[in-house]
């Protein structure tokens, strides 16, 4: 086969991959990013549909097989006790479908699925490691291996407790979640900032990244941050488990905020349904979601499944549309 210039999608790999190192960087780094995510989805996407028509292209540099971004010198490094990975997204029914018969087609005819809805909580992914039964330490996702040191910072967390609540607390017990800034905080905030004549932040998400990325905890404490913890990770000397739904329920006892919208459902049209209702609600909620994190709820079926080298197959993010914002023109003056 002739190659042309035409065909060869290698110089479009390069740009995709050039742009999407940039916006990642705006996003994960700086918490000021340039183009919205549904933009940044649409880049991802792309890309990887070129590398899956031409596997040659995807080598281990290319930011879809990359979590998040290094992290910013003015924290130290952390090394996670796990790895922290990310989600593979599913754009409407057809893709939830695909995702589900590939678990099934893995597990095998008899299994039974039974699937753990959660909100998919817009903020910034945070572990955070107890001692014993005391706050330990909290680090940002970084390149998934190496976290940034927040541990200052996220204390001044009231959600976040010092303590566990439990009688017979694990030696160590690693808690994945998020921490978010509730939408009235976000706009309080930024009308403070307004008026102070500082640079606004661009939305809740941002504002909880900048809010928490800051050399002085004083500053963090002084922003209405909160938390929502949504993952069991590393644990010893405590309770095992066969459910990921018994983790929250135990998080929960612990003393850690979990969502209370959290359902566990048996088949995946009600899954669907529940994506479509979130979709019509989600502004009900005083805080912002990007969408629905769909997760197997038996941790074998779990375990049998693994994870790519970026993201666990027994989950997926249900990708809620971008959200449409009307503008009312008042007045044209030529
Ligand atoms: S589970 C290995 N559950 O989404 C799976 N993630 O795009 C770990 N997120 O890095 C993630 N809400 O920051 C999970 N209920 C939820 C979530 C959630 C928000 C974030 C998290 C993660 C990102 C992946």
């Amino acid at each position: 086969m002739v190659s042309t210039a035409e065909s060869d999608p290698r110089p479009r790999a390069e740009t995709l991959r050039a742009s999407i190192a940039f916006h990642n960087d705006r996003y994960h780094r700086d918490d000021d990013p340039e183009i919205s995510d549904a933009d940044f989805d649409a880049l991802t996407r792309e890309l990887r549909a070129l590398e899956e028509q031409h596997p040659e292209l995807a080598v281990d540099t290319s930011p879809t097989q990359q979590v998040g971004a290094p992290i910013a010198e003015q924290f130290s490094a952390v090394e996670h006790l796990q790895p922290m990975m990310s989600l593979d997204n599913a754009f409407g029914w057809d893709e939830l479908q695909q995702w589900d018969q590939r678990n099934r087609k893995l597990l095998g005819p008899e299994a039974q699925l039974s699937y753990v809805v959660e909100l998919k909580i817009d903020g910034l992914a945070m572990s955070i490691v107890y001692r014993k039964g005391f706050y330990q330490r909290a680090a940002t996702r970084g390149d998934g291996r190496v976290g940034e040191d927040v541990s200052s910072n996220v204390s001044t967390i009231a959600a976040v407790p010092k303590e566990l609540t439990t009688t017979t607390p694990p030696d160590i017990m690693e808690v994945r979640g998020e921490v978010y800034m509730p939408r009235r905080a976000f706009e309080e905030l930024n009308e403070r900032r307004a008026a102070a004549g500082e640079p606004q932040f661009a939305n809740p998400r941002n504002s909880a990244a900048g809010s928490l990325r800051q050399k002085d905890s004083r500053v963090t404490a002084s922003r209405e941050l909160s938390f929502w913890s949504y993952q069991l990770g590393a644990l010893e000397g405590g309770p095992s488990f066969t459910k990921h739904s018994d983790t929250l329920e135990f998080l929960s006892e612990c003393g850690l905020p979990v969502n209370p919208e959290v359902r566990v459902l048996a088949s995946l049209d009600e899954v669907f349904a529940r994506c479509n209702y979130w979709q019509e609600h989600r502004h009900d909620l005083p805080y912002d979601i990007d969408g629905i994190v769909i997760k197997l709820d038996d941790l074998r079926q779990r375990g049998e499944l693994g994870s790519t080298s970026k993201a666990p197959r027994w989950a997926i993010a249900y990708k809620l549309p971008p959200e449409e914002r009307t503008t009312l023109l008042r007045d044209i003056q030529v």
